[in-house]
């Protein structure tokens, strides 16, 4: 009886000051439990960057030395020899095989980005197509898994940020030149009547209108949203429901609130739009910060994804990762890095990734924010700051996402981790983490548990 009851006290002594320290797996609620529940479902996703769509960091084995970008390694192969070394690419960076692990840790989605010259090519572009065959197996393969998707076109015709990213490094003439304009609709319209055909169920959640267009005088606001007004007016003419996302072009989602690109059209005013917003310390001028600023940031950012009554969007954080630039004492995204596993290295990611997923993530089903997608599955050396399976290979990215048990760092009620948790990478990359507390914890239950032996 008495030890019954001993233990019951010492049960619950156990439990509240694992709840303090926000050991989640002894509780039954509580933050770190709460923020699954939104009835969409929360967009746990990455993207399959490199994949359709080249880009020389991410695949450098594809690429010559003399090329940058797909257009110019097209271009230095000629269509022949591109379309060849590029088939051989679509086959194998990505397999079904890749599904199954996105699937198994966790994650719920995809992002697949693809340039416009998988559905239109001239004869006077080098680029050359046959990524559709891909496409339509990704989201197959999805429906297969469960998983969702979400379609990205990320480079238009004449380049909308004059990025490697976009196909195409240089110019920035998406804007200017109207055949570019109805070209990229055309695109938009075939993956729309593509992919809400019932043969996919309802795989694919959403057409990404056009990945980080760069503003300037000469592609202004104004412009892109006369893109995005014509760009759904040509969606919604096709399918009424799928989502429509819309990068906010680095001005956040704030400046995006209660926008509507189609505030003429009654039936379609309503909704089913959504902003997308990318995260990155990776670049000017954010990039080389000090970590607490950085958290600082993350937690700032939180706040406004979590903004409720202010006509914010539904937000996706569609791009995200680890990199936070190459001062000294951060991380390096340089090749000759990639071996160094320090168990420091390692503390810091697992930090700065949970403050992110905190972040990106709703905790209650009001809030704007809908989730996230992390900027990669993977790259040809699997880039520390860059690689999901990486991370989640070497235990700084945690097992299973979608699981709160499996986190490390406790929610704090504003919605940011605790980053003052007292966390340490296991030694090894790739062994279980571990938190401290539970160890001394143990330790005072088997002394308390002696104690009472001993009394009785
Ligand atoms: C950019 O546009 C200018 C003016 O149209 C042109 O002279 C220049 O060659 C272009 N640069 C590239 C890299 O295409
Ligand atoms: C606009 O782009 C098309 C190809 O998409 C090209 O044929 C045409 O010459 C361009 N027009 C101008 C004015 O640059
Ligand atoms: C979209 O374009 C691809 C590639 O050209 C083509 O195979 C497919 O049939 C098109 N789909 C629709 C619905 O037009
Ligand atoms: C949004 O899409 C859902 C299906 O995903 C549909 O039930 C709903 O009617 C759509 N809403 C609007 C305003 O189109
Ligand atoms: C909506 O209608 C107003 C008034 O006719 C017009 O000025 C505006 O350009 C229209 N907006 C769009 C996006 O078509
Ligand atoms: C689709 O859009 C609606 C309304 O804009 C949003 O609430 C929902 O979360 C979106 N769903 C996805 C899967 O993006
Ligand atoms: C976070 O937001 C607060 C309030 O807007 C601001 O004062 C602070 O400077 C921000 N922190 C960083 C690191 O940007
Ligand atoms: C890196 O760390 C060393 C040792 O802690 C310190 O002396 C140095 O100033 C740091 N460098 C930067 C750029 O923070
Ligand atoms: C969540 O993770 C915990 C701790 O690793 C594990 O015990 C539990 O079975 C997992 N739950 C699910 C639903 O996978
Ligand atoms: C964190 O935990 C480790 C291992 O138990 C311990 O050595 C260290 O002193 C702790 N640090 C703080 C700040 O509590």
């Amino acid at each position: 009886m008495w030890i019954q009851f001993g233990l019951l006290v010492l049960f619950s002594l156990f439990n509240s000051v694992s709840a303090r320290l926000g050991s989640a797996p002894f509780l039954s609620g509580g933050n770190l439990v709460k923020r699954d529940s939104n009835p969409y479902g929360v967009i746990r996703g990455v993207n399959l960057g490199g994949w359709l769509l080249t880009e020389e960091w991410i695949t450098p084995s594809l690429y010559t030395d003399d090329a940058a970008d797909e257009w110019h390694l097209c271009e230095e192969l000629g269509k022949k020899k591109c379309l060849s070394s590029l088939e051989s690419h679509w086959k194998s960076f990505f397999t079904r095989d890749d599904f199954e692990d996105i699937k198994a840790a966790g994650l719920n989605s995809v992002r697949i980005p693809i340039g416009y010259w998988a559905v239109d090519v001239l004869e006077t572009e080098p680029y050359v197509s046959g990524q559709y065959p891909y496409l339509i197996q990704a989201v197959n393969w999805a429906s297969e898994l469960g998983l969702s998707v979400l379609i990205d076109l990320h480079g238009a015709p004449g380049s909308q940020n004059g990025q490697d990213n976009s196909g195409l490094i240089g110019n920035t003439s998406f804007y200017s030149n109207t055949s570019n304009i109805d070209r990229t609709l055309n695109v938009l319209k075939n993956f729309t009547e593509e992919f809400t055909q019932d043969i996919y169920g309802d795989t694919v959640i959403g057409i990404e209108l056009l990945n980080e267009p760069r503003l300037s005088d000469t592609f202004t606001m104004a412009n892109l949203k006369d893109f995005y007004s014509e760009a759904s007016e040509v969606i919604r003419g096709v399918n009424g429901n799928i989502n429509i996302t819309m990068h906010d072009a680095f001005w956040g989602p704030q400046y995006w609130a209660n926008y509507n690109p189609l505030p003429n059209t009654t039936e379609a005013s309503t909704g089913n739009y959504t902003i997308d917003t990318h995260q990155y310390y990776a670049f000017e001028p954010l990039n080389n910060l000090p970590h607490d600023i950085i958290l600082e940031k993350v937690c700032n950012i939180s706040k406004i994804l979590k903004l409720t009554n202010q006509g914010i969007l539904p937000t996706i954080v569609g791009e995200w990762s680890l990199e936070t630039g190459h001062s000294p004492n951060s991380t390096s995204s340089s090749l000759q890095n990639k071996n160094d596993n320090s168990q420091e290295k390692r503390t810091w990611f697992r930090l700065f990734f949970e403050s992110q997923l905190a972040a990106y993530q709703p905790n209650s089903n009001d809030q704007p924010s809908i989730g996230w997608y992390y900027w990669t599955w993977k790259t040809d050396y699997d880039i520390d700051t860059w690689s999901y399976r990486r991370g989640l290979a070497q235990g700084y990215i945690p097992s299973d996402v979608s699981n709160s048990s499996t986190l490390a760092f406790p929610i704090l009620d504003n919605g940011c981790v605790d980053s003052t948790f007292n966390y340490t990478a296991p030694r090894n990359p790739g062994s279980k983490g571990s938190r401290h507390s539970p160890d001394w914890i143990l330790g005072i239950f088997v002394f308390c548990l002696s104690l009472i032996s001993f009394a009785i």
